[in-house]
Parts: C-alpha cells; sequence; structure tokens
C-alpha cells in the first residue's frame, strides 16, 4: 500500500541540516522525526529546533541503523560532511540488506562524492539497496531559476531560438567549518565545495524544459584555479587559528577561487557553453549567487544580493556579528541587503517538497544520484583541466580514478 506520509530521518546535525529543518515548514506529508550525529550536543540542538519549529516530534538516535530500524523513519536525508559519505551510505544499505529496517528513499547533499569513484559508489549502494535516491542540489529548485527558465524558453526560446550561453557564479568569504578547508577531507577546494552548484544550474537552464539530462553532451572542459587570499601569511594564520593548528594553507592550500567553461553539444550537434566562476574570497554583504541566460533575442540575469528589502544601521549601531541578514554575513553596518526567506530563494522548500512528494509517489526525483555522478565528472575534469592548463576533452581517460592534486594534499600553486 503506497503511504501517504514519511517520516524523515536527517544523518548530520549541522549547519545544512538547519537549512533543511527550517525549510520544513513549508513542506507537506512528511515530518522530520529523526536525527543521527555523532556530535550529541548537535544531534540534541537539531532536534530542539525540529520540535520548535513544529516540523515534526523529531527525537536523536544513537546509529544510523538504529534509525533505519524504527519503523516510525521511510527516508534518510545525508548531511553529514563529505568525507563520511561512502561510510554513511555503506551503512545505510547494509542496514537495509540486512533486513534491519525499511526505507523508500535516501537523499543526499552535494557533492554526491569527493571523486568519480565514490559518487559511483553512492549510486552503485542506492540501486543495490533499492533506494529512491535524490541528489539535494538546491540551486535547481530555487525561485528565479525555476521561474527564469519557463519564462525564457516558453517566450524567448520558442520564438527567438535556445539559449547558447549560461553563466553562473556562487561566491562568499570561505567556509564556516574547518574541515570544508582540508583538500584531503572535503575532496577539494572551492571548485569541489560550489561550482558543482553552478555547473548544475546552468547545465538545467540550457536544457529544454522536460528534456532529459543527456540531451546535452558535455564535449569539452576548461578550467582554471588558484589561490589569491588564503595562503597570504595573515590569512593562512587565521585558518590555522580556527582549527587548533590543523589547517596548514602556507604548505598545503587548496583553491579559494576557481572557474570552468563546459562545451556542451545538443541534439542537433550545436554547442553550448556553461560558463562558471566561483570563490571563497569575494568580500560582499554575504553569499551571493548570480546566473545569466543569454540567448539569441533574450538574457535572463538573478543576483540573490539585489535583495528586495535592504536595511540601513549608522556607524553607531555596533551590535554583535551575525548571520541573521544574509548567509555567510560579512558585515553589521551600512547599507546590507536582506534575503528575506533564504530557505526559500535558495531553493530548500522545493527541494524538499519535490524529494518527499516523488518518495511518496514511488518516483525516481527529477534530481537525482546519476545528476549527482554527472556533476562530479565534470568537476573532476575542471580539476584535471586546472591541473594541466589545458582543455580536456569529454569524458577523458582516467576520470573514473582521479583524485584531485588538492584532495591529496600535494597542490601548492606557489611552490611552482
Ligand atoms: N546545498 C548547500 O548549499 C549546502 C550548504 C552547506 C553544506 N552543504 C553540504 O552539507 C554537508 C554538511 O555540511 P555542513 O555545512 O552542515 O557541515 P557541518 O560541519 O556544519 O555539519 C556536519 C555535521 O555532521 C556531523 N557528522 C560528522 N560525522 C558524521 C557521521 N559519520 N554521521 C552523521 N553525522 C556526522 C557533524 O558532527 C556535524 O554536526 C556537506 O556535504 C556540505 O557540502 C550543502
Amino acid at each position: 500500500m503506497k503511504k501517504k506520509y514519511l517520516g524523515i530521518g536527517i544523518i548530520g546535525g549541522g549547519f545544512i541540516a538547519r537549512f533543511h529543518i527550517r525549510a520544513w515548514v513549508g513542506v507537506r506529508d512528511a515530518d522530520i522525526l529523526g536525527i543521527f550525529d555523532p556530535d550529541e550536543k548537535r544531534a540534541r540542538e537539531a532536534v530542539a529546533m525540529a520540535r520548535k519549529l513544529r516540523v515534526g516530534n523529531a527525537k536523536p538516535y544513537k546509529s544510523i541503523t538504529e534509525m533505519i530500524a524504527d519503523p516510525a523513519i521511510d527516508a534518510l536525508w545525508i548531511g553529514a560532511p563529505n568525507y563520511t559519505r561512502v561510510e554513511v551510505m555503506e551503512e545505510i544499505a547494509q542496514a537495509v540488506l540486512k533486513g534491519k529496517g525499511e526505507l523508500i528513499g535516501v537523499t543526499c547533499e552535494k557533492p554526491l562524492g569527493r571523486n568519480v569513484k565514490e559518487a559511483r559508489r553512492m549510486l552503485e549502494l542506492a540501486k543495490k539497496a533499492k533506494l529512491l535516491d535524490g541528489y539535494l542540489e538546491n540551486q535547481v529548485f530555487a525561485p528565479a531559476v525555476v521561474r527564469g527558465k519557463e519564462i525564457v524558453w516558453a517566450r524567448g526560446a520558442a520564438i527567438s531560438g535556445p539559449p547558447y550561453l549560461a553563466r553562473a557564479a556562487e561566491e562568499h568569504s570561505g567556509p564556516h567549518m574547518p574541515w570544508f578547508w582540508e583538500g584531503t577531507l572535503q575532496g577539494g577546494g572551492v571548485l569541489n565545495d560550489m561550482m558543482c552548484h553552478s555547473v548544475e544550474e546552468a547545465r538545467f537552464m540550457l536544457t529544454p524544459p522536460g528534456a532529459p539530462r543527456n540531451v546535452l553532451k558535455p564535449v569539452s572542459v576548461t578550467a582554471y584555479m588558484n589561490c589569491l587570499k588564503w595562503q597570504e601569511p595573515h590569512y593562512a594564520a587565521i585558518l590555522a587559528k580556527n582549527s587548533g593548528g590543523k589547517t596548514d594553507y602556507l604548505k598545503r592550500p587548496a583553491e579559494d577561487f576557481a572557474r570552468s567553461l563546459v562545451e556542451y553539444k545538443d541534439k542537433k550537434g550545436k554547442k553550448v557553453i556553461v560558463e562558471t566562476t566561483t570563490s571563497w574570497c569575494y568580500i560582499g554583504a554575504g553569499l551571493r549567487l548570480t546566473m545569466e541566460l543569454l540567448g539569441p533575442e533574450y538574457s535572463l540575469q538573478i543576483n540573490t544580493l539585489d535583495a528586495g528589502l535592504k536595511v540601513f544601521f549608522s556607524r553607531n549601531v555596533m551590535g554583535k556579528e551575525g548571520e541573521d541578514l544574509v548567509e555567510k554575513q560579512n558585515a553589521e553596518i551600512g547599507l546590507m541587503p536582506v534575503v528575506a526567506n533564504e530557505e526559500t530563494e535558495y531553493g530548500y522548500i522545493a527541494e524538499n517538497r519535490h524529494m518527499v512528494q516523488s518518495f511518496l509517489a514511488g518516483k525516481r526525483p527529477e534530481e537525482n544520484f546519476s545528476d549527482g555522478v554527472n556533476v562530479t565528472e565534470l568537476l573532476m575534469a575542471a580539476y584535471m583541466s586546472a591541473e594541466k592548463s589545458t582543455t580536456i576533452p569529454f569524458p577523458p581517460p582516467g576520470l573514473d580514478t582521479f583524485v584531485p592534486a588538492v584532495a591529496q594534499g600535494t597542490w601548492n600553486p606557489k611552490a611552482k
């Protein structure tokens, strides 16, 4: 019998789990009933937040397997750090295959894996355990992206021809937790961490509405990366301090700036282009997501910092630092944009609604682990290109086993 309601368990109770919990106020037919985080304090905080927002009578679990064994839990959301991806998914698959409990589906935060081998393993395990799979790329659910795509294709593309260039950028001043900065733990630097969003939303925009993903075939990838800010001694010292001395950007940096150009061929053999840039060294009000889509007689622009709401505080308002105006906020005074509902604007509400409704309908979500694998393949080709300073025809040989030098802890642009 088909379920009408889902009990959700979240794995990892950190930053992104809190975004999902806040987003859940806009999600129907599912409640957040469980959190697993080895850090019990984090788990308790996430549980308290879910209860306070009345998005589910959540409780903490001692392990992933214990959460799966509870018949109240029907689907899992993976929001643990990148370096735990495969072990988390192995435990999920094992528990389901051994009959410890039943699940309908699993979703996973970006990136699906730190490299192609890991991402493919995630997909393989989901298939083996017969789980529906959702890849949590929130930006393809962002209302401006979704509505913009609908309008541009219905009006501009229908009359003057399809778009040929999508530009996407994600920039902020750097991640909030030390593990993101470690290439070996995270899988790379900003290219892996944030270009995953840009390549996917740009591809989504260029894909005709309703067409399958493979209608656009990647032909080549050209990328560049550098460490522009955080390898400077003053800034490297801040990273070292924030990590209790572990992060050493003088010897073992990761890229804080990267760009890529992905050439695709459409069904008719015509080239279309995705251009992305991404950085951890952007100092503006806070997180800035920009997007452009260009076609023969039209264009579209999105900039999340062009918020409708702005506030101004004079220099006499010396309050405490916060992220209450915008994610990755850099200032509290002057003229500041406010993203009034970040959970909506960045796409988390629509994303979670889509995942829940797909699982309830017994359907594979439109954004799934296969997309996560494709994104990882593009990112790894981008690392290959940046390392070799050359254009890489896609798919390149050796992609399946490639691990970027940044992820091996051996990349250092200053040592060249
Ligand atoms: N979609 C987005 O825009 C977006 C934004 C931020 C983070 N993310 C992704 O979400 C994931 C988590 O990032 P975050 O910012 O929440 O990190 P975080 O460090 O704030 O939180 C991660 C949490 O996972 C817990 N954890 C560690 N090992 C675990 C394990 N084996 N099982 C379960 N939990 C474990 C940690 O204790 C921590 O509380 C990352 O993969 C990141 O790339 C996505």
